[in-house]
C-alpha cells in the first residue's frame, strides 16, 4: 500500500475567515511548490467552500466539507446535501468525526448513511474511526473500531470502502499535543485493513488509511515514512502555513 501517494488533509474545524483563510491557503500553494509529492485537500466550514472555489480551482489543492446530510434534500432547516457541496466544486467529505458525533450523538448508523449519501454523489468520504482513552486502556480499541466499520459493511457491504479513505483519529490524540505512536498508528491501520479486506479483497487495496490526532511537524517524519500509514489529517497545525507544510514535507 505504499504505492499511494501520501495525502495530508487540513480539517479547519470551525476556525477561519475570509482574510485568514486566503492567506492561509496562497501560503499553502506556495509552500507546496516545492512538494511534488504530496496530495492535499483542505477541508473548511461551509461558507468558505465558495471561497476554496474560487481560489483553488485548477491548483493541485483540493477542498472538502466537515459533515453532510444524510438526506437528499427537503425540510431539514440547517442541514447541508450532497448535491450542494458538488455544487461548490466539492471532491471530500469528512464523516463521522468524534467532535460531531459526540456533540451531536450521531449514532454508527447515521455515520454510515452519510457515508453512502457521500459516495452515491460522488464525493470521497474521509470515515473517522477511533476508540477513547477508557477504551484503549481497557484493550477493546480494535473491537470498537471493528463495530464502526461492521456498521457500513452490514449496511452497505465491504465494497461501499472501493476507494474510501478512512482516518484513524484516537480520541485521545485529537487536540491532546499526545500523539498515538507510530506502532500503535500501524497496528491499527493494519486492522482496519484487514477487516475491510475480509469483507471485500478488492475494496481493501483501494483504501487510504490516514492517521489523526495531533499531528506535528516533528512527529509527522515517523508516522508518514510507515507504509501502512497514507497520509494524515491535520487540525491545530493546518491553522499554520509553516506547520502545514513542514507535516507535508515529511512525507516520502
Ligand atoms: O480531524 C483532525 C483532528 O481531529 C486532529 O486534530 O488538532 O489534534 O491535529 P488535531
Amino acid at each position: 500500500h505504499s504505492a499511494f501517494r501520501k495525502l495530508v488533509v487540513a480539517n479547519w474545524k470551525m476556525h477561519g475567515s475570509l482574510a485568514f483563510n486566503q492567506a492561509l491557503v496562497e501560503g499553502y500553494l506556495q509552500g507546496l511548490q516545492a512538494l511534488p509529492q504530496t496530495d492535499v485537500v483542505v477541508c473548511v466550514p461551509y461558507p468558505y467552500l465558495a471561497q476554496m472555489q474560487s481560489l483553488l480551482s485548477g491548483s493541485r489543492v483540493a477542498w472538502g466539507a466537515q459533515n453532510l446530510a444524510k438526506y437528499e434534500q427537503g425540510a431539514y432547516t440547517g442541514e447541508v446535501s450532497a448535491d450542494m457541496l458538488r455544487d461548490f466544486g466539492v471532491q471530500y467529505v469528512i464523516i463521522g468525526h468524534s467532535e460531531r458525533s459526540t456533540a451531536y450523538c450521531e449514532s454508527d448508523e447515521n455515520i454510515a448513511e452519510k457515508f453512502m449519501m457521500a459516495k452515491r454523489h460522488g464525493l470521497t468520504p474521509i470515515l473517522c474511526v477511533g476508540e477513547t482513552l477508557l477504551e484503549r486502556e481497557a484493550g477493546v480499541m480494535e473491537r470498537v473500531v471493528g463495530k464502526q466499520l461492521e456498521t457500513i459493511i452490514r449496511l452497505f457491504g465491504g465494497g461501499a470502502f472501493t476507494e474510501a479513505i478512512i482516518s484513524y483519529e484516537p480520541i485521545w490524540a485529537i487536540g491532546t499535543g499526545l500523539a498515538a505512536t507510530a506502532e500503535q498508528a500501524v497496528s491499527m491501520h493494519q486492522f482496519i485493513r484487514d477487516t475491510v479486506a475480509s469483507a471485500d479483497q478488492a475494496a481493501a487495496a483501494t483504501l487510504k488509511i490516514l492517521y489523526g490526532g495531533s499531528v506535528n511537524p516533528q512527529n509527522a517524519v515517523q508516522l508518514l515514512n510507515q507504509k501502512e500509514i497514507d497520509g494524515a489529517l491535520v487540525g491545530r497545525c493546518s491553522l499554520d502555513v509553516e506547520q502545514f507544510i513542514k507535516i507535508c514535507q515529511a512525507s516520502p
